[in-house]
């Protein structure tokens, strides 16, 4: 999909952002390796920590959309747009959920209200992600 296209999709899941309590709305649209567009705001409550951000609703919404079986790395490109005019790097815990779903090649762009501001791979925002259990 045009990269224009998906950035005016995370723009407008951005107005259904529910942020009563820091006015900071986020919208994300994320493409998958099979073409499907998912989109997600960020949601906020009256407890603090249970807000969930914007990509983590968008990457829920693929999952459960079946888009994790067969292929776990689905995720090919995604757009987050929040307000501030400098690029805005998703929060440590959104790049930690990303990186289980993200091929080394996938893309994230940043986006303020006019457009992107920042492309840039998963690594680049997070070099050292957990992966090991053992
Ligand atoms: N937020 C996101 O939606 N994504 C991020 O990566 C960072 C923060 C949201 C959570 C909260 O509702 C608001 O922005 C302020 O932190």
């Amino acid at each position: 999909m045009e990269l224009e296209k998906l950035f005016e999709m995370a723009k407008a899941a951005r107005e259904n952002a529910y942020a009563p309590y820091s006015k900071f709305l986020v919208g994300c649209a994320l493409e998958t390796s099979s073409n499907e567009v998912y989109t997600g705001c960020n949601f906020e409550n009256l407890s603090f920590g249970a807000t969930i951000c914007a990509e983590r609703t968008a990457v829920g919404s693929a999952v459960a959309a079946g888009e994790a079986r067969p292929s776990t790395h689905f995720i090919k490109q995604l757009v987050v747009v929040t307000q501030t005019e400098s690029p805005a790097p998703p929060c440590g815990m959104c790049l930690q959920v990303l990186s289980e779903f993200c091929t080394s090649e996938s893309m994230i762009h940043l986006a303020n209200l006019s457009g992107i501001t920042k492309s840039a791979k998963l690594s680049e925002f997070l070099p050292h992600q957990f992966e090991s259990l053992t």
